[in-house]
């Protein structure tokens, strides 16, 4: 069993692949003059761990091309992170249901599939192989945890990431919290208020995805608001659209922490142990 992954997902593939005790497959990748992709892989084992993360389109058509070289039903998939689960329903008439469209190509040609703290486990329907879903909520507490803060409050930017907070503020027993939110557009977040104890205290605002950074950035002006002393930001997926590193560090967030499913400066904490251990788990 050897691991191979697409281009944005070589560092975690190697991280997987050491959590396993094998290695990585050698893959050339490069595009045709029109700019289709191309890849070419080198040899390959009976069963080979394909990984992934969705985080463009580009990188999904070359996990389609991967998964096709491959050419096993015996594979088996990890995508750490799947872009169009956030689009999990027809909020208006006329909508795809984009990770129902997603699901389906990805459910061709492996035997299983594992994701990491997927936005909605419910979307894991859509696909027609077996699936898990892996959270690194522990991961991300014991990473807190390292810090050695006094007394900090975790805190779900809504009602959606509650649960993860819940996990998370579990590892040192800490309090955990959530504020509301209503998003006005793509990019423009407005944070209802809500009774907090963050005066002098160090904040955690986690969520499963930071795209645009607006949700936290607005939320972390608010706590500055009411008298927090610190101000951090923790999310699974660093997706980072545009400038949002900047954006968030620019409201005085003393540090953007995000897990390897997509690889980043920031990336802090690894899901790949927590991987390598759901595939050796029967
Ligand atoms: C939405 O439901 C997700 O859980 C995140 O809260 C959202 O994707 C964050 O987006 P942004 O960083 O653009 O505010």
């Amino acid at each position: 069993m050897k691991v191979i992954s697409t281009e944005k997902s070589q560092v975690f593939a190697t991280r997987l692949a050491r959590a396993l005790k094998t290695t990585v497959v050698d893959v050339t990748y490069s595009r045709f003059p029109d700019g289709e992709h191309y890849l070419r892989t080198g040899d390959l084992d009976d069963e080979t761990i394909i990984v992934g993360s969705v985080i463009d389109n580009d990188a999904l058509v070359q996990l389609l091309l991967l998964i096709d070289a491959c050419d096993s039903s015996e594979n088996r998939l990890v995508i750490p992170y799947l872009a169009y689960a956030r689009q999990d329903k027809r909020f208006h008439p006329g909508e795809p249901i984009s990770i129902r469209a997603v699901a389906q190509i990805f459910s061709r040609g492996v035997s299983d599939i594992t994701t990491v703290n997927i936005h909605d486990k419910d979307v894991l329907r859509y696909f027609s192989v077996p699936t898990r879903d892996i959270s690194v909520a522990r991961d991300l507490g014991e990473y807190i945890n390292t810090l050695d803060l006094d007394n900090p409050l975790i805190l779900s930017p809504d009602d959606g990431a509650l649960a993860f907070a819940r996990q998370v503020a579990s590892v040192g027993g800490w309090d955990v919290d959530n504020l509301e939110k209503t998003r006005l557009s793509g990019v423009e977040v407005k944070m209802a208020p809500k009774q907090l104890c963050a005066k002098g205290r160090s904040v955690f605002i986690v969520d499963d995805i930071i795209s645009t950074g607006g949700t936290i950035a607005t939320a972390a002006g608010m706590l500055y608001g009411q008298g927090a002393d610190n101000v951090y930001a923790a999310c699974v997926h660093g997706v980072l659209t545009g400038g949002a590193y900047g954006r968030l560090m620019a409201t005085g967030i003393r540090d953007v922490i995000c897990s390897d499913t997509i690889e980043r400066a920031c990336s802090k904490l690894s899901a790949a142990d927590g991987i390598a251990h759901a595939l050796s788990t029967p």
